[in-house]
């Protein structure tokens, strides 16, 4: 079996993005994108993956780790930015292992494909000492170009800074990611120099170098160019963003789930849908969030950190937040917030509710306006529910408070104290009625 390691360039300061956050922390569809860039790397089974970064992203590191576990990561700094082969002498001077291939991704190119990786590997594995990702751009644009031997093989690859005019003109640009031969890149690195345009190492010399060792380099040209597309500005990460979501929405539909009016529909790159959920327009989904099948979520809902069972109805605009659990058939409706709780099968809470931290349990009914007071401003409490409750209209349940199954509170209860099963309770201040009242009142108010 090869061994392959990877290094993820990422010392960029990212300047344009007028940002405190390093530029690869900021997120598409919910994931900061080093992270999309190492989920895509570990697809690969590397043994390791160094990440070259500035001196300011140690903070972030910790994150990192936590947000992929299981993968053998090590962070490395690059205090002066001198190029992408400097960058990449410190990422694989960082490496605790031989391998037999190492692949250098772009922190900021983060719709980079496995396929892609993998074709590139392969052509290393079958004796291409350097295989380039390429892309074909037709317009004037700075990037390095490919330049092809007669026989249509990889020579040489020319900065646009050091480009003569018709160079220039090549359409064949590099994308930067590059798979080498782990047993020559150290070789390679050390014949890089910086007698170049812009005075920095270009790791693109080494198609040069190997060329001169008479050691065969190859490219690839991707299909699809949004996968070497970089972000360098907020509206290059919007560019980026809208290609991810058009995927995730692609990727739902072709799993048999219906998007009303898919272009309207924002996911998060986690987010799980069994077959047969209906999605209606205008629903947005942050992270973490699980569906069943047969589960119909209507417009204007946003959904983040919850499951959905089987067969339940959500919606239009409802807010289900984190840590929250919806049963089978349970049906949430306009105006709702659920945070935090479980509501069991066949539960409803179809109008106008908060439910936090709370327990409830199946079939029960939590009648409109009904409100949890979980918190007092210091702390936060439970409220449990049992079986069959029905809780009438404007009920504020004041936790911690327990209702017992089968009970039922009148509407308009402020419940402050623990309900027994079947009771019926009711806690609002009596009717009263002062007979004709009204009619005295208006006309006392005449004669002034
Ligand atoms: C590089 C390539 C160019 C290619 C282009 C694609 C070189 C010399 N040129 O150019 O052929 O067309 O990418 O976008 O490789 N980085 C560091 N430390 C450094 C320099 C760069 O970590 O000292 C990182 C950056 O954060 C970035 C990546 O390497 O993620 C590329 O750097 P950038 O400055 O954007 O390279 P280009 O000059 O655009
Ligand atoms: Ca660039």
């Amino acid at each position: 079996m090869e061994k392959t390691s990877v290094i993820i360039l990422a010392a960029g300061r990212g300047t344009r993005m007028k940002s405190e956050l390093p530029k690869v922390m900021h997120k598409v569809a919910g994931q900061e994108m080093l992270n999309m860039v190492i989920s895509a790397a570990s697809k690969l089974n590397p043994q390791e993956i160094s990440i070259v970064v500035s001196d300011d992203f140690a903070k972030f590191e910790q994150q990192v780790f936590v947000q992929n576990k299981g993968i053998d990561l090590s962070f490395v700094t690059q205090i002066e930015r001198n190029g992408t082969a400097d960058a990449a002498n410190i990422g694989y001077q960082a490496l605790s292992k031989k391998s037999d291939k190492i692949i250098i991704l772009y922190g900021d190119t983060p719709l980079i494909k496995e396929n892609t990786l993998r074709e590139m590997s392969d052509s290393v594995s079958n004796g291409a000492s350097v295989c380039v990702l390429g892309f074909e751009c037709h317009v004037k644009n700075q990037y390095g170009k490919l330049l092809l031997d007669k026989d249509g093989n990889l020579d040489k690859i020319v900065e646009n800074k050091d480009a003569s005019d018709s160079e220039k003109n090549i359409s064949l640009c590099n994308s930067g990611v590059v798979a080498i031969d782990g047993g020559r890149f150290e070789e390679f690195l050390n014949q890089v120099s910086n007698d170049n345009a812009a005075q920095e190492f270009y790791l693109t010399d080494i198609v040069g170098i190997a060329r001169n060792s008479r050691l065969k380099c190859s490219y690839i040209v991707t299909g699809d160019e949004n996968e070497v597309l970089g972000v360098n500005s907020r509206a290059e990460l919007a560019k980026i963003e809208s290609i991810k979501q058009d995927e995730l929405r692609n990727g739902h539909m072709q799993s048999g789930i219906t998007l009303i009016d898919p272009n309207s529909i924002y996911f998060a790159h986690d987010t799980k849908i069994g077959n047969d959920s209906i999605i209606h327009p205008n629903v947005v989904f942050g992270g973490g969030v699980e569906i069943a099948s047969n589960v119909e979520i209507k417009s204007f809902s946003h959904i983040e950190g919850a499951k959905i069972e089987d067969g339940a109805m959500i919606g239009p605009f409802a807010r289900i937040r984190p840590g929250s659990q919806i049963g089978e058939k349970v049906r949430i409706g306009n105006f709702v917030e659920v945070k935090n709780s479980l509501l069991s099968e066949g539960t409803k809470v179809n109008h106008l509710s908060y439910v936090g931290d709370s327990q409830v349990g199946r079939d029960s009914n939590i009648g409109a306006g009904t409100v949890t007071c979980n918190y007092d401003g210091y702390n936060k409490y439970k409220t449990v529910i049992g079986d069959g409750v029905f809780v009438g209209s404007n009920c504020a349940l004041v936790a911690p408070v327990n209702i017992g199954d089968g009970a039922l509170i009148g509407a308009g209860s402020v419940v402050t104290k623990d309900v027994a099963g079947d009771d019926l309770v009711i806690a609002r201040s009596p009717q009263r009625a002062i007979e004709s009242g009204a009619r005295k009142f208006r006309n006392n108010k005449k004669k002034n």
